[in-house]
Formats: C-alpha cells, sequence, structure tokens
C-alpha cells in the first residue's frame, strides 16, 4: 500500500507515521529526514540545504526530488510524509499510482503550541512532546537512549514561514488529491491515540 500523509507543521504526520511503521511495517520516506540526515553530516550540499531548512523554506526541488525517488524505488508499502508539498512535486511522481492520502488537519494555535514542546532523539527517528507525550525519563530517548534536542527550525520565526508556506504551496494539493477520490481527512487535533485510531481505520478500509 502507498500512502501520503499531508499536513501543516507539527500536525501529527511523524507521531502517526511511527506508529503506522510498527503496527503495518510500512517504509518510511520522509524528505525532512533525509535533509536533515544531509545537514547533520556538514557536506557541502547539507551546509546549502540548511540554510533553506532553518528558515522555514522549501528545499529547492533539485536537492528533493530525486532522492525521493530513490528511496521509492521498487517499494511498493510505504508512507510518503511530507512529499509532495507542491502540485509540481505532485506531478513528479504521477506515475505511481498512490492508494490514500491523509490529510491531517489541525488549526494553527495547535500547532505551534506542539512545535515549541516538541523533543526529538538525537538521530531523528522518535518524536516527544514535553506535555504530550512525554519520554518516560525526562530528556533521554525512550527507544535509543539518545539525548533528546529541539529541532532548529522549531523557532517561532522558524515556525511561521514553514506556516506560510504551507498555506501557499501545499493547501493546494487538498483539492487536487480531493479530485482524484484519494483523500480522507482526520481531525488532527484530537488525543494521540484517537488520531491514531482514525488514521488506522482508513488504511484498513
Ligand atoms: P518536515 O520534517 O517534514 O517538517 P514539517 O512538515 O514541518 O512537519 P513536522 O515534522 O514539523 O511535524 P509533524 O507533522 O511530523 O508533527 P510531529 O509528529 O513531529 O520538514 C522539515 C523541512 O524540510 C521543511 O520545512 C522543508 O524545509 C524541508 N522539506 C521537507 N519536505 C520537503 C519537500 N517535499 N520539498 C521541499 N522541502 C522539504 O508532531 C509535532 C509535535 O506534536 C511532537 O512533539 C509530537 O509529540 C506532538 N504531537 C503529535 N501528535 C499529537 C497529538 N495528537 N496531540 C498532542 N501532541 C501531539
Amino acid at each position: 500500500m502507498k500512502i501520503i500523509l499531508i499536513g501543516p507543521p507539527g500536525s501529527g504526520k511523524g507521531t502517526v507515521s511511527e506508529k503506522l511503521i510498527n503496527e503495518f511495517h510500512f517504509e518510511h520516506i520522509s524528505p525532512g529526514e533525509i535533509l536533515r540526515d544531509e545537514v547533520s553530516k556538514g557536506t557541502m550540499l547539507g551546509i546549502e540545504i540548511k540554510k533553506y531548512m532553518e528558515k522555514g523554506d522549501l528545499v529547492p526541488d533539485k536537492f528533493v526530488v530525486e532522492s525521493v525517488k530513490l528511496k521509492i524505488k521498487g517499494r511498493d508499502h510505504f508512507i510518503l510524509d511530507g512529499f509532495p508539498r507542491t502540485i509540481e512535486q505532485a506531478q513528479q511522481i504521477k506515475e505511481l499510482s498512490i492508494d490514500k492520502v491523509i490529510y491531517l488537519e489541525v488549526p494553527e494555535e495547535v500547532v505551534v503550541e506542539r512545535l515549541s514542546g516538541r523533543r526529538i532523539c538525537n538521530n531523528g527517528a522518535h518524536t516527544y512532546h514535553l506535555k504530550y507525550l512525554p519520554s518516560k525519563k525526562a530528556g533521554v530517548c525512550d527507544i535509543d537512549k539518545t539525548v533528546l534536542i529541539q529541532r532548529k527550525d522549531d523557532t517561532p520565526k522558524a515556525v511561521q514561514e514553514r506556516f506560510k508556506v504551507f498555506h501557499e504551496k501545499t493547501n493546494p494539493l487538498i483539492d487536487y488529491f480531493k479530485k482524484k477520490g484519494l483523500l480522507s481527512i482526520v481531525n488532527g487535533a484530537q488525543e494521540p491515540e484517537k488520531v491514531y485510531k482514525d488514521v488506522k481505520k482508513i488504511v484498513k478500509r
């Protein structure tokens, strides 16, 4: 099964993906993670990408599209978390025959609070929230025991920019996928367990 997860920054795409992976063994394809990994290596490419990410802008397609396509190649059971983010990107994967597009709908004021309290493990694989999803031991990842850190693009200024970009560039995808009959909307402002229950219903239907 091929699933696309769409939602504003902090809507819970990563959190839902983690649960779907555990239960249904999806491959997780997240350009955000791929790009953060490149930045952490400190390569020339990483230095270039970092400028866009820290401001909250989309990274240009030449750095994103091919690496996503490469990850998808030969796979037929995956979640695309945060791709596509523009109509142009959607057109680049037209041949993929996506099964479902799940849109996590969350009001802006809710996500601002979520992002300010978000902490991730040092390798970026696991996500927590100081209030809503705390780790068992403060500041330490339950799973890989690494130190929890705050993402550089979770500053108020970068979050504001990420929202602007979402509204201008990603929102049109909602209509795009609705017209294709692929879109399901989930209320992402609910408790994490309830959000996952609703997503799971869509995945199993
Ligand atoms: P990316 O890493 O994809 O960031 P994003 O889309 O802004 O989404 P987030 O990861 O911030 O949030 P999320 O929806 O996964 O929420 P999470 O589950 O963590 O992309 C980062 C950057 O990379 C982009 O800005 C861009 O520069 C670049 N990029 C990525 N894709 C690109 C593309 N296709 N093209 C070009 N550039 C691209 O949850 C957030 C917090 O809330 C957590 O603390 C979590 O514990 C908590 N939480 C989750 N669910 C709930 C709940 N139901 N109730 C309460 N708290 C909750």
